[in-house]
């Protein structure tokens, strides 16, 4: 997924940087992306460690964790599932009549066709489950598959914040389930949905991986489809982009995130604490590193790279490069 600060270009860096300030081997450790969206840096670890715990505000990126961290056990069927799903004839339900333009919402999220599909997909998903006929590993499956399957034909730039005036042609292309491929693993993992501040009391381990926002963008009016679809819930969609009430993180917020942040490397019972955070976040590389040092051993990586633009023709202006700091803890 195109997703606003993902770590997927740098999780080579972040492996090897995390491995070598830990040391030794990780199998006997407890891994927590506290701040998961994708899931991408949890699945870097989810083979190496003992656990991965993972954490995020959003019904979206908890679906995708409960797939791809949590499912670890084979599932039969699931290529049975998703041709299935494929072969459903097309239903008008909430995403066609409130975020597709044959409809008359106004809205042009997705094509007629895809947003349609999306509805069929959907409502099957909830009635395997209701009906008992998948378990909670299957449902998550087939449900971060929709997740992705319908992001990659959105008709927006790439966050949800507004749609295009024309269908794009990734929105013109007809939607197909793929499947949303998790890695088996023979130990298990736990997915949260909770807010950091309020997890980090009551769970404990070794590596604390944080990757919050780091500007004033909230995930939840960016990704505010993407919820809906994980929802499927009844409500009235506000405005022209259709927005449904949505988490305001104090991460995005100048005057609070100092308070929080702190609060969260004070309460945290883990070892090492690893926190990516680029040089155009609300808090200062100084000022992270004051409130870090105050809990022990601190120490600075940094990475220049790309930065994540909805105009690719402009990634390639030098003024593009931005680095990413990885700010390293050994609490006392
Ligand atoms: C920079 S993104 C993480 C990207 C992720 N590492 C990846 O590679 O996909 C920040 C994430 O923090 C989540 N978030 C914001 N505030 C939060 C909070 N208070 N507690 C937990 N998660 C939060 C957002 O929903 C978003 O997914």
């Amino acid at each position: 997924m195109n997703y606003i600060g993902s770590k997927h270009r740098l999780s080579a860096f972040l492996k090897k940087e995390i491995k070598a300030a830990v040391g030794g081997s990780l199998g006997d450790k407890v891994f927590c992306d506290m701040f998961a969206g994708t899931g991408v840096v949890g699945r870097i670890f989810k083979q190496h460690v003992k656990k991965v715990i993972s954490n995020d505000l959003e019904h979206y990126s908890y679906v995708l964790n409960k797939n791809y961290i949590q499912n670890s056990a084979k599932l039969s069927d699931k290529e049975s599932y998703i041709k299935e799903l494929n072969e459903l004839p097309l239903r008008e339900g909430f995403i066609y009549s409130h975020y597709c333009m044959g409809s008359g919402s106004g809205r042009q999220y997705f094509s007629d066709d895809n947003g349609k599909k999306i509805d069929a997909i959907r409502t099957k998903i909830e009635e395997f489950k209701s009906t008992k006929e998948i378990n909670n590993d299957m449902y998550y499956f087939l449900l971060a598959s929709l997740i992705e399957s319908a992001d990659r034909v959105a008709n927006t730039a790439s966050m949800y914040a507004a749609f295009l005036k024309t269908l794009k042609k990734p929105a013109q292309r007809k939607l197909i389930l793929e499947p949303a491929e998790f890695q088996e693993s023979h130990n298990r993992h736990d997915v949260y949905q909770e807010d950091g501040n309020s997890l980090i009391n009551k769970i404990q381990g070794d590596i604390l991986y944080l990757d919050p926002p780091y500007n004033h963008r909230q995930y939840g009016a960016n990704y505010h489809i993407l919820n809906t679809i994980a929802l499927y819930d009844d409500f009235a969609p506000k405005g022209k982009t259709g927005m449904r009430v949505y988490n305001r993180s104090v991460y995005c917020k100048k005057n609070r995130v100092r308070k929080s942040f702190e609060e969260l490397i004070k309460n945290a019972d883990f070892k090492y604490i690893f926190l990516s955070y680029n040089n155009e976040g609300i808090m200062s590389k100084d000022e992270v590193k004051y409130i870090m040092s105050k809990y022990g051993k601190y120490d600075l990586k940094v990475k220049a790279y790309k930065k994540f633009k909805t105009d690719k023709k402009s990634i390639k202006q030098k003024s593009d490069l931005t680095y990413e700091y990885l700010h390293i803890l050994q609490k006392d």
